[in-house]
């Protein structure tokens, strides 16, 4: 259909196209349909955004849905915040990058240093893949080591020295979990080569691995809260146990709280478990949307940046539209601490009712929940996580999960459809909400077959 140049903008809105047939068009031009190639598995029934506010999403086709899945989890005020977009469009028009320093740096900057405590100086990017391969560059040339030590099933973006096969088979047995290997077509064989993996939790393991190779170790990385294949927080005394290795070796402790900064918290991850990262990866929430990341720690620790020897680079790294996003965003978390105690009341409220649900309709699944992170899993037999993630997931039953998500989605709920994706909460969903996404999944349930 040919639309005139002079209709107006929400004529467009009301094309009668359907979300497959816009589907359809998008892969055209659009390898696959998305920009990123973990998303193409979530959308098992075409979903096509028109718009979003709060925590509603509107298709092309006009109807509403409520969104648990939130964009990956930036928006912890909700979609199209009024304080942020209003501080975004005065930005657009006084400039949305000009690559000289800029006065929002240091408003963006003192807060994070203010909120983050062990953070002291940061240096902004545009991804979290960007902020990651920075801090371990920077790790890796302050301790002249270049072994890096990851946790299985921790996701620390798409660069080459830490994508690992795995996240898509999560449920299958790893071939070898010590020796994680290229987790994509195009990688070189020995991408990984620097990169050592331990079980998440397995205090045994990750004093074995120091054993044998802690004076190579440059730096230990984490998600402080596993949150990219279940929702697995720390085993008790294995923060005190980590930082005391990283102490003892040398080594140092990098938070990837590209998850978890300012969801759990203010202060993230690090100020929940009471634990001192080297360096912190933020991102997410931070920006509210808008792509943004930042990398950070102590004034040592960032010295090598400060004065030139490190590298750190990109066009748009600090550009003044990100940065004002972040400095609209910490402004309104330290204005309102309240809300933690509210998404903190609201994530209990809802991993209750859901637990509930399950039980009442009988069906095994396994609940798991920091904050406002949940992660919600239909099983084959019922499971909990003290055996490890990995033996978690070998209990879920994906593909009813995924027919879950289907129904769901056609009821008006979208979440994601693996079963060890995290549902994120925002200060938009009430509770009047959430009662409502407990009937619908508890109503989709109901034609979801069982597994034998
Ligand atoms: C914990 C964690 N680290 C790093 C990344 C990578 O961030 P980005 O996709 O912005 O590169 C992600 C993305 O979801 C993440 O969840």
């Amino acid at each position: 259909m040919v639309q005139s140049l002079m209709q107006p903008a929400t004529a467009h809105v009301q094309t009668a196209t359907t979300n497959g047939e816009q589907l359809a068009s998008i892969r055209e031009v659009i390898a696959g349909g998305v920009s990123s190639s973990m998303r193409a598995h979530a959308i098992p029934v075409p979903l096509v955004v028109q718009r979003a506010e709060g925590d509603r999403i509107w298709d092309v086709e006009g109807r509403e849905l409520i969104d648990l899945n939130m964009g990956y989890g930036p928006h912890l005020f909700g979609y199209a915040d009024p304080e942020l977009s209003a501080a975004l469009a005065r930005q657009l028009t006084e400039g949305a990058m000009t690559g000289l320093p800029h006065r929002v740096d240091q408003e963006a900057g003192e807060l994070i240093a203010r909120l983050v405590p062990s953070v002291e100086q940061v240096r902004f990017a545009n991804s979290g893949t960007e902020a990651i391969t920075s801090a371990l560059r920077l790790a890796r040339a302050a301790t002249g080591r270049t072994e890096v030590l990851t946790f299985d099933g921790h996701y620390h973006g798409w660069s080459e020295t830490v994508l690992r096969a795995g996240k898509a088979n999560f449920h299958e047995p790893a071939p070898d979990s010590t020796a994680p290997q290229p987790g994509a077509l195009g990688m070189i064989p020995e991408a990984l080569a620097h990169t050592l993996q331990v079980p998440w939790n397995d205090l045994p393991a990750l004093r074995a691995v120091f054993e044998a190779h802690g004076d190579q170790i440059a730096a230990v990385i984490c998600e402080p809260v596993m949150a990219n294949a279940c929702v697995v927080p720390p085993a008790p005394g294995q923060f005190e146990e980590l930082r005391a290795l990283c102490d003892r070796w040398g080594a140092w402790l990098i938070f990837d709280e590209v998850i978890t900064g300012f969801r759990l918290g203010r202060g993230g991850a690090q100020e929940r478990y009471g634990v001192t990262p080297d360096l912190t990866v933020l991102s997410k929430v931070m920006g509210g949307g808008v792509p943004v990341a930042a990398f950070g720690g102590s004034r040592s620790a960032m010295a090598m940046l400060a004065d030139h020897r490190a590298m750190h680079l990109g066009v748009y790294a600090g550009n003044h539209l990100s940065v004002r996003a972040v400095a609209t965003m910490l402004g309104k978390i330290e204005r309102s601490p309240e809300i933690y105690e509210q998404l903190e009341q609201h994530g209990a409220y809802l991993e209750q009712r859901l637990r509930a649900m399950f039980a009442e309709a009988n069906r095994p699944a396994l609940v798991s929940r920091v904050g406002s992170l949940l992660s919600v899993s239909l099983l084959h037999r019922p499971t909990d996580l003290s055996r490890g993630p990995r033996a978690a997931a070998r209990a879920m039953d994906f593909s009813a999960h995924r027919a879950l998500q289907i129904r769901a989605q056609q009821r008006g709920v979208y979440f994601h459809p693996s079963p060890i994706e995290p549902w994120f909460l925002s200060t938009a969903h009430s509770a009047e909400d959430l009662d409502h996404v407990v009937a619908v999944v508890r109503d989709a349930l109901d034609s979801v077959p069982e597994s034998r």
